[in-house]
């Protein structure tokens, strides 16, 4: 997605601005570009591809001054060009935005009509020239920025500067932007994570705030120009956890990293003696008069809302329905107003998954988020929100923000058990026991990463993979085909394994592997039978599985022994080497791991 960063103080802006893009890379991008001011002129910079190749056209000296835009965008409207990469500039003002503007057909063929020339091919490049045909009516710069902000329909994010005037401005409604705040300086940030090692104070900003900098000072307006106070929160992200720390990708970070993310996720939340979860965050209303439960959202976050499904109805015996958000919101779902709707998102920007929360807040329900950032929108527009406390997640493809959601969804589940009195406080008691042993035996896994390894060495150059598993599995297979499929590029496939007979099995013969996930559980037996199926075809099998069976294991392929948990949390434990797998699979065949083809980390358009 477009990742949007600006530059007001003391300090020289270009290399400031430069290296903030690169910390936003993680987004997923097409094209940079840059704009400086100094002294009445701005100078633009603009590049197809990497922000290296920005860089080298810019860093050499000759972009000179203190205050400036910079993005990296990831199209929408338009080809990855030069042309359309922004900033884009009408008149004497250069806009960087984020977001989509959805009436700018109307918009254009208006200002054409007024003599206005385009250049690019993108619904941005309307917003300068709507700013510069409200000041051509006499208007101030700031009130033509507030008379255009009132006629955009769609969603932005915007840095906008004035050639002639030495101000900065940023305005937001329904894509993020925060402002840093600085030692006599101020940044402006799609995320924290590229201006973490400048500053952790942040302004949040909300939909329609107006940030105006200028003469080394902010001020807050919305859009009818009325003053606004925001908050100035301080965060504990270090700049180091944002950071490599040694391995060779953010996501082998980051799978390593999930034991103590999935502790700090517990930390403070489970009361063990008391037999209690303590989320004193959340404010729900009664939940004895819960009607059902509804877990929406996107991607691998919607694979831990199909985990919650099985860990919510299991325990707690009130319905739940899993929907895809982009489905959600466009299929008028029944939801009323004793319903719980669980949006769970690691970035807490995907423009389905507030879109979704928004309908549901609409038709009454309560809206509960789950979610890993700070100050997102989902988390703040949500009744309550309960933090997965992962840290910043930057490898595209998602995995700490998965087994810390499905550790915060196990949690929630004891605590509206509890509540509705189905739990008592030994029930919960051994439930905490349990989520407690997770990040060691996680650690075990972990340390069968070679051999790991050594399996993708073997399959790497399959062309398919098949993933079965059975009830909670079956969610489990469908995010391990994911990470196959978004880093490595190869075709993944899961099924619910009772699904195969019904179409799958078509495809198998002795180039296919397909992985099961099947610990011994009430449906082992049935998932045994599914393996006897596929080796009867000729297929590979990788299984992955909690106990000794000789009789299945000397006849698959490979095998991999897991540390056993309760039912719950086998998804927590068992996505580790599906993930591992993928990795190894697509770092074997050198693909651009943290920022695969085409994927962005936070999708903030639909
Ligand atoms: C993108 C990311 C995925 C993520 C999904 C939902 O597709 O690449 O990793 O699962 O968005 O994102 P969210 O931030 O809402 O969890």
């Amino acid at each position: 997605m477009c990742g949007i960063v600006g530059y007001s103080g003391n300090s020289e802006a270009c290399d400031i601005l430069i290296e903030a893009l690169k910390r936003l890379e993680y987004r997923g991008y097409d094209s940079a570009g840059i704009a400086i001011w100094d002294k009445g002129t701005i100078k633009i910079g603009r590049k197809k591809g990497k922000v290296d190749e920005l860089k080298k056209a810019v860093c050499d000296g000759t972009f000179r001054g203190k205050l400036g835009l910079a993005h990296t965008r990831w199209a929408t409207h338009g080809t990855p060009s030069e042309k359309n990469a922004h900033p884009h500039k009408a008149g004497h003002v250069v806009v960087v935005h984020n977001g989509i503007i959805e009436n700018y057909i109307e918009l254009k063929k208006d200002l054409k009509k007024e003599g206005h020339t385009f250049l690019s091919d993108t619904d941005t490049e309307v917003i300068p020239h709507l700013i510069v045909h409200y000041m051509d009516k006499g208007n101030t710069f700031l009130d033509a920025v507030r008379a255009t902000l009132k006629e955009l329909k769609g969603s932005y994010a915007l840095g906008i500067l004035n050639e002639k005037e030495r101000i900065l401005v940023a305005a937001k409604k329904e894509s993020p932007l925060i402002v840093g705040v600085g030692n006599g300086e101020y940044f402006i940030a799609s995320d924290a994570p590229a201006i973490i090692n400048r500053t952790n104070r942040f302004i949040f900003l909300e939909d329609n705030d107006v940030a105006i900098f200028k003469n080394n000072t902010v001020r807050l307006i919305n859009t009818d120009g009325e003053k606004i106070e925001r908050k100035i929160h301080q965060v504990q992200w270090s700049d180091a956890m944002a950071e490599k720390g040694g391995y060779k990708h953010f996501m082998l970070k980051e799978i390593f990293e999930q034991p103590r993310a999935i502790s700090e996720t517990l930390l403070g939340r489970i009361k063990e003696e008391k037999g209690e979860i303590d989320f004193e965050e959340i404010n729900l209303p009664d939940v004895k008069k819960i009607n059902k439960i509804w877990m929406v959202a996107c991607g691998t976050s919607y694979h831990a809302c199909m985990i919650g499904k099985h860990i919510f109805e299991a325990n707690l015996r009130i319905p739940v329905e899993t929907d895809i958000a982009s489905e959600f919101r466009y299929r008028e779902p029944i939801v009323s107003k004793n319903d719980l709707l669980i949006v769970v998102s690691q970035s807490g920007e995907t423009a389905d998954t507030i879109a979704a929360m928004k309908e549901a807040k609409k038709k009454g329900a309560y809206t509960l988020s789950i979610c890993n950032v700070l100050g997102s929108t989902i988390a703040r527009d949500a009744d309550s929100v309960i933090f997965t406390h992962a840290g910043p997640e930057i490898g595209v493809a998602s995995t700490k923000a998965f087994t810390t959601q499905i550790s915060v969804i196990f949690m929630l589940m004891l605590y509206l058990g509890k509540r509705l009195g189905v739990l008592d406080s030994q029930d919960v008691r051994n439930h905490i026991l349990e989520i407690k042993k997770i990040p060691h035996k996680m650690q075990n896994i972990l340390e069968m990463a070679p051999s790991i390894e050594e399996a993708a060495r073997k399959y790497m150059q399959c062309k398919d993979f098949l993933y079965l598993g059975r009830g909670i599995h079956f969610p489990t297979v469908l995010e391990g085909a994911l990470k196959l499929k978004e880093i490595s590029y190869i075709h993944a496939e899961a099924y619910a394994a009772g699904e195969m007979k019904h179409g799958p099995i078509a495809l198998i013969d002795e180039q296919m592997p397909v992985v099961f996930v099947s610990p011994v559980d009430q449906t082992y037996k049935k998932t045994c039978s599914n393996m006897e199926e596929v080796i009867s075809r000729r297929g590979k099998i990788i299984l992955f599985t909690d106990k000794e069976d000789q009789e299945i294991h000397q006849r698959v392929d490979s095998y991999f022994v897991l540390p056993d948990t309760i039912y719950e949390l086998q998804p927590v434990l068992s996505v580790v080497p599906l993930q591992l797998l993928a990795y190894y699979i697509a770092n074997l065949l050198g693909t651009d791991v943290d920022q695969p083809r085409n994927l962005a980390k936070s999708v903030t358009v639909e």
